[in-house]
């Protein structure tokens, strides 16, 4: 099997090395290999193949290896450099890394020590590319404002791309704050009807005497005080729209009434007896099982098959972390906005406690918290201070602690890296650390680090 995503050229006159380092990515690793000793056969080939990975002797016969690097750091900046050098030119690796090279090996090189720099490479550019795939797809998603890329999510939009032409009833299940109502705005948009009106109708918060004035709207005189006449909401929809907002809280009595809207096509203002033809498309939502309603009785059988002609269940967002990241970046360009902030990120442990977190008003919840953290963030990152109390304080045991080392921990493990990577030259350590060589002298000492 053969990872052609992943093309790697191996550039070292060394041949004996270069079939080492092959037969090691090939065998391995199922890379793709392209192996070559002169400079120039190396660059008439990368406008033709897509490398991801570059293994670059510096002292090649033809050309000189740092112009290779600068050449390919220029023209195709995302491949990865890792340069291949023998024991007496480590300053010069050292120089490459600051001229972007990734990563160095010195010659003989010991196998494990190539698989945990291949390995530790695949893991980055896969990463680049994961992330490249969700910048593409929020920037598409970013017109319609609806941010998803689980695959349950993006199964629905297709869904719903499909079916919004159609003139059939949908019916729209998930609990409060999923994004019934958007994907409904989203299948109007979508459809013929788009030119005519979207129109909104919550069955919870109304007396059934209200819900069916609204709906169907009422004559001069159908009742004490109505002294004008007025259009229902489904004649006003007329050609559009109907968004029939927490279905299952409508009356059992109105049900019978919609359902003979829905057969007939035509509707009857109260107190009138002059019918009104009508064309809509009923969009239900409801964040009850409408199924389990029916069943107890609660919700009519015949007008649940009406409704329910395509049924989108919307995942909770505790069900779909992979979104979250999406979301909250989504958020944040969007509140900057509003709030002229220039917030650009959150920090990992933030995000992490978010990760643990169910959201039970789902995505309206985290668009919630995400709005406080900018208005009261001073810097340009979220960080946990900026949470409500009760996400901040979530016991941090239960917290992955790779994800949440203290600075010290980080600046340990980080100095210990250079170290490792430098030989534990010191001196070539201070420079890469930005650090006067008896700073790092003394964090040595005081983090008790191997010297
Ligand atoms: N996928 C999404 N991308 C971007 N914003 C979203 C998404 N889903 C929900 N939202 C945001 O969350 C809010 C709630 O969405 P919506 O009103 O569609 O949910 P709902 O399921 O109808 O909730 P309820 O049952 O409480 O009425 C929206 O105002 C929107 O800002
Ligand atoms: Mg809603």
């Amino acid at each position: 099997m053969k990872n052609n995503t992943f093309q790697v050229a191996i550039l070292d006159d060394d041949k004996i090395f270069c079939k080492r380092l092959s037969s090691i990515l090939q065998k391995k690793f199922f890379l793709e290999v392209h192996s070559f000793q002169q400079g120039t056969d190396f660059l008439a080939s990368l406008e033709k193949i897509d490398y991801k990975l570059l293994f670059l002797d510096l002292g090649l016969p033809d050309i000189c290896g740092f112009k290779i690097l600068e050449y390919v750091k220029r023209v195709k900046k995302e491949v990865e450099i890792v340069i291949v050098t023998g024991n007496l030119n480590i300053e010069d690796a050292v120089l490459a890394i600051k001229q972007g090279a990734t990563d160095y090996l010195v010659k003989p090189v010991p196998k494990n020590r190539i698989e945990l720099t291949v390995n530790s490479l695949l893991e980055k550019i896969k990463l680049k590319q994961e992330n490249a795939y969700l910048k593409d797809i929020i920037s598409k998603q970013k017109q319609d404002n609806f941010i998803a890329v689980c695959p349950a999510m993006l199964e629905i939009l297709d869904m719903v791309k499909k079916i919004a032409p159609l003139n059939c009833n949908v019916l729209i299940q998930g609990e409060t704050g999923t994004g019934k109502e958007m994907i409904a705005r989203m299948l109007h948009q979508l459809s013929q009807r788009r030119k005519y009106p979207f129109v909104s109708v919550n069955c919870a918060v109304f007396t059934e005497e209200l819900i069916a004035n609204e709906l169907f709207g009422h004559n001069k005189e159908a009742f004490t005080g109505a002294v004008s006449s007025k259009k229902g909401l489904l004649e006003a929809a007329n050609q559009g729209t109907v968004f029939l907002d927490e279905i299952g809280d409508m009356p059992l009595s109105l049900q019978v009434k919609l359902l003979k809207v829905i057969e007939e096509k035509k509707v009857y203002r109260l107190g009138s007896t002059k019918p009104i033809k009508l064309d809509i498309r009923i969009i239900a939502a409801s964040n009850k099982d409408l199924k389990k309603l029916v069943d107890l009785k609660k919700f009519r059988e015949d007008l649940f098959f009406r409704l329910n002609v395509v049924k989108l269940t919307l995942p909770r967002l505790c069900e779909r972390k992979e979104d979250l990241k999406p979301l909250i970046l989504y958020f944040i360009s969007k509140y900057n906005t509003k709030f002229g902030k220039n917030i650009k990120n959150i920090s990992d442990k933030a995000f992490s406690l978010l990760l643990k977190y169910d959201f039970p008003g789902n995505v309206r919840e985290l668009e919630n918290i995400i709005q406080r953290a900018i208005a009261l963030s001073e810097g340009d990152v979220i960080d946990v201070e900026h949470l409500p109390g009760d996400i901040s304080m979530v016991d941090l045991d239960k917290v992955d602690s790779q994800v949440l080392l203290s600075l010290e921990e980080v600046e340990k493990n980080h100095i210990q890296r250079v170290l490792e990577f430098t030989g534990y030259n010191k001196k070539i350590a201070a420079k890469i650390l930005g650090l006067p060589r008896t700073t790092l002298w003394r964090k040595i000492n005081k983090l008790g680090l191997k010297n």
